[in-house]
């Protein structure tokens, strides 16, 4: 469990701007910095990607296989609507943890459900940028 990918969904590059009252003021780069930071404390490699596209999101899980020992995914808007995401995670078959900063089951109704929850180890949510580290200790565990 060394080479860890880290996807972000649609509208997480407007991090600091978008809603700051629930997502926060950091902005994307800082968050990739954080990510960063707490990757080399724990002596891992990280890859991290943000994409506004479902099927970029996909080629990227896609191209994980053999090569990603673990992903991190906070799949945004997608963590409601994919099938498609949820069952590329299940193809490969790398262990997952879903992240979101907010806690989208104290919001509203349409965000209670999660495609992606059923096909991760975890899911860490409602902790902001501390919730990626959190995901990275959970992978980190199981080496
Ligand atoms: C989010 C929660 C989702 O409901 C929302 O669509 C996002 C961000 C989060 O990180 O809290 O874009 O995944």
């Amino acid at each position: 469990m060394n080479r860890i990918l880290v996807i972000n969904g649609p509208n997480l590059n407007m991090l600091g701007i978008r809603e700051p009252e629930i997502y926060g003021t950091g902005t994307y780069r800082e968050l990739e910095e954080n990510i960063r930071t707490w990757a080399r404390e724990l002596n891992l490699e990280v890859q991290i990607i943000q994409s506004n596209h479902e099927g970029d999101i996909i080629d990227a899980i896609q191209a994980a296989y053999k090569r990603i020992d673990g992903i991190i995914i906070n799949p945004a808007g997608y963590t409601h609507t994919s099938v498609a995401i949820a069952d590329a995670l299940k193809a490969v078959g790398i262990p997952a943890v879903e992240v979101h900063l907010s806690d989208p089951d104290t919001r509203e109704d349409f965000r209670k459900v999660s495609y992606i929850r059923p096909v991760c180890k975890a899911t860490v949510k409602g902790k902001g940028f501390l919730g990626y580290k959190e995901a990275l200790q959970i992978l980190t565990c199981c080496r």
